[in-house]
């Protein structure tokens, strides 16, 4: 059976003008392997980014951490490759930890659950499948303080004022004195960060155009991927990169039952990926309505991770 919402939100897409994807469909089983390509290319600047400041500077972070328990929740917490560097920071400052790592992917849990128990063997942990809607709601009833991990800058693949959005709907599930830990890439000059979302070796063009292979495969599409080119911009202004399929002729194509049609050149929105400055991560803390921040950067300062006490 064709996912419902899947084919509503790709329809609905394609239908409206400009044309385009949400890239939170990027994520099929061959997407997730594409992404951890991209995670190793060396002009993906980001992971290594992230990894040195959990690495140099867990200790500093957890000098804030009032209590001596926690709860960690991660939301979308992956293999927890990275998540280890912070949890085994916590542990030797003998912290005690319940670690639940929530993931849309069952199977990644389980990744995640099979190497951190070799980590810690001591660790409890509890993952919980499903959307965020769905598994936030399991983590409200329990007791201990929490600190919430968004890691990745996931945050930036939200458009403008859903990124607020978010926050506030994250915060719904916390109480005073939690901690919200925000991973999230910083400006900087504006070629570093093209570079990262424009690869010569074209990895990222084939995540891109994994979508089209998928939606082919979900919703009985026929479109030839080779027809479109990828198309990376960034706005040192507003601190946006967009990235779009481009149709290198004009084209017809069936989905789901419909006819779409494609004139030569025409764009297809497919994902944005935020930028901030530390003044931009304030803002958003405020407008999120958390009550302090403390930010910690690489040695660059190409990355944050920043810590928001509700
Ligand atoms: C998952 N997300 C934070 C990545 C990003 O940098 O926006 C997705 C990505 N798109 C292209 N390259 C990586």
């Amino acid at each position: 059976m064709m996912n419902t919402i899947f084919k509503r939100d790709i329809l609905e897409g394609l239908n409206s003008a400009p044309k385009q994807l949400s890239s939170k469909y990027f994520y099929d089983e061959k997407g997730s392997e594409i992404f951890q390509e991209i995670m190793q290319m060396k002009s993906y600047y980001l992971p290594g980014c992230e990894t040195e400041i959990l690495t140099e500077k867990s200790q500093e972070i957890i000098s804030r951490l009032p209590n001596p328990t926690y709860d960690v929740v991660e939301l979308g917490a992956g293999d927890g490759t990275k998540t280890a560097l912070f949890l085994d920071a916590l542990l030797k400052s003998e912290k005690t930890i319940n670690y639940l790592p929530l993931d849309i992917s069952p199977e990644i849990l389980e990744v995640n659950k099979d190497f951190l128990i070799e980590k810690f063997p001591d660790l409890n942990i509890l993952p919980i499948a499903g959307d965020y809607f769905e598994t936030l709601e399991k983590i409200k009833p329990r007791k201990n303080p929490k600190i919430v991990l968004f890691l990745g800058s996931n945050i930036g693949n939200f458009e403008g004022e859903k990124a607020v959005a978010f926050l506030k709907f994250v915060r719904q599930y916390l109480v005073k004195g939690d901690l919200f830990m925000l991973g999230a890439d910083l400006k900087k000059h504006p070629q570093t960060i093209l570079k990262a979302y424009d690869d010569p070796e074209g990895i990222t063009k084939r995540f891109n155009l994994n979508l089209l292979h998928r939606i082919n495969r979900e919703l009985e599409g026929n479109f030839i991927p080779e027809n479109y080119d990828h198309y990376a911009s960034y706005d040192p202004l507003s601190g946006t990169t967009k990235s779009f399929l481009i149709s290198k002729i004009k084209q017809n194509v069936q989905v789901g039952g419909q006819a779409i049609d494609f004139e030569k050149n025409e764009p297809v929105h497919m994902e944005i990926s935020q930028k901030y400055n530390i003044s931009d991560l304030i803002q958003l803390r405020e407008n999120a309505g958390f009550k302090t921040d403390h930010h910690f950067t690489d040695s660059q300062k190409y990355f944050s991770i920043s810590l928001f006490e509700y």
